[in-house]
């Protein structure tokens, strides 16, 4: 299979042509929400233009509305490789999908049962499981090894018992970068009879998502981080939801989806699935004739993953090069493959928010602060300085743009 030249792809995303003082702007803003590319942004317009309308009418625009919404839940199985289109549930954004499982989980549990969450995960996997508290479930937090910023799983595996209901853990920290063993972690649920609740937000622009294999019976995104428009997916075992509490509307049929959808934003989210899957079919081209909307997406990500890996690798030897800038997580080259290429520092003596607007001012756009993932922020010592400073590199960056962070770096910490 080729490799990935993110050149050809970059001419699909028009907001890569943005300037900051004549010169191209480089987006390391990617954790907090990606670019789209054409595709997606004329499919949002093309719904308004050709489908626009409520669902389940006897009309044309309703009809291809009722299209929109499953062939965006096909798209998204192939992405996540569930077994069948009905698992997959919309909402706004992972946040509104997870306070609605957990309290649907919640009425079904008996004070004293728990709960496991994690410190490094975003607080949207870990509120909403926290609030079961004020029904008596009790809440059991996976500590952090602060050195390399993965999960302590030998505490994990002793916090669990008779009594764990749920585990609720990240795929990779939207902080850090780290990529949690999933498949390990929602095993060890599968033994006890507890739910596993898998955050993917982070994971999903970087690698094939396949919860079959991940062994999880919930697994959230959301569109806006890879490439689409903002939304949020949530794939849940069927027999698992039929099973809990609806928090429904009496007449509506779907037990989680609530109200009208964001029609305009699913079919965007599809045309995402889409340019995806254009990756794949180029790469695989042309001994792939016959390969499937999986196949192709799981040949996209492998090569976005190993493209992204090049790139992290440069970004972490730069940055280790420069006097002043701490990185936080895993930085040792064999073990590269346990995190995603979002990268985490701090610059002695500027504040993230300084750094952050030096670059700004340069073009170079980066979040700085905690993220939601305050506990991790919290427990590297950095929640009263500011946070940290992210890199978030995604496959549309370039080796060219990373020297350019670096080189920006260098003179900021320099002081110049
Ligand atoms: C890892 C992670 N989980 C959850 C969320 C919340 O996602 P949403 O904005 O879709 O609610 C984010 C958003 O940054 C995230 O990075």
């Amino acid at each position: 299979m080729r490799a990935l030249d993110p050149d050809p792809l970059r001419s699909h995303f028009p907001a890569l042509a943005t300037t900051v003082g004549g010169r191209p702007a480089v987006f390391l803003d990617g954790p907090g929400g990606t670019q789209v590319p054409t595709a997606v942004i004329e499919a949002v317009a093309a719904y308004y233009r050709e489908r626009n309308s409520n669902t389940g009418g006897a009309f044309l625009t309703s009809q291809r509305t009722d299209e929109t919404i499953a062939a965006a839940r096909s798209a998204l199985a192939d992405l996540l490789n569930a077994p069948t289109p009905d698992g997959v549930k919309f909402a706004a954004n992972m946040t509104s999908h997870t306070f609605a499982f957990s309290r649907a989980v919640g009425a079904t549990l008996a004070p004293g049962d728990e709960v496991v969450v994690t410190a490094l995960d975003h607080e949207a996997n870990v509120s909403p499981w926290a609030a079961l508290a004020e029904r008596g479930a009790v809440i059991r937090t996976v500590p952090v090894d602060v050195e390399d910023c993965t999960l302590d799983l030998a505490t994990f595996d002793r916090l669990l018992g008779p009594r764990t209901k749920v585990v609720a853990v990240g795929y990779a920290s939207n902080a850090v970068g780290t990529v949690n063993d999933v498949a390990r972690i929602c095993a060890r649920a599968r033994e006890l009879g507890a739910i596993s609740y898998v955050d993917a937000v982070h994971y999903a622009p970087h690698g094939a998502i396949d919860v079959q294999q991940v062994g999880c019976d919930a697994l959230v995104c959301s569109p806006y981080k890879f490439f689409g428009p903002h939304l949020g997916v949530l794939w849940v075992r069927p027999d698992l939801l039929a099973g809990l509490p609806a928090y429904k509307v009496r007449p509506a049929e779907d037990r989680i989806e609530l109200g009208t959808l964001n029609h305009e934003g699913l079919a965007g989210a599809t045309a995402a699935v889409g340019y995806l899957e254009g990756i794949g079919r180029a790469l695989l081209e042309p001994n792939a004739a016959g390969a499937g909307r999986r196949r192709r997406l799981e040949a996209a990500m492998a090569a976005i993953g190993a493209y992204e890996q090049r790139l992290v690798r440069r970004l972490l030897d730069g940055l280790d090069r420069i006097p002043g800038v701490r990185v936080y997580g895993v930085r040792d080259p064999a073990r590269l493959h346990l995190r995603v290429p979002t990268v985490a520092i701090t610059v002695a003596g500027h504040a993230p928010r300084t750094v952050a607007e030096r670059l700004g001012a340069e073009g170079i756009f980066v979040w700085d602060g905690d993220f939601y993932a305050q506990q991790l922020i919290e427990r590297l010592g950095l929640l009263a300085t500011g946070g940290v400073v992210r890199l978030g590199l995604v496959h549309y960056n370039t080796a060219a743009e990373v020297d350019r962070t670096l080189g920006a770096l260098t003179r900021i910490a320099a002081g110049s």
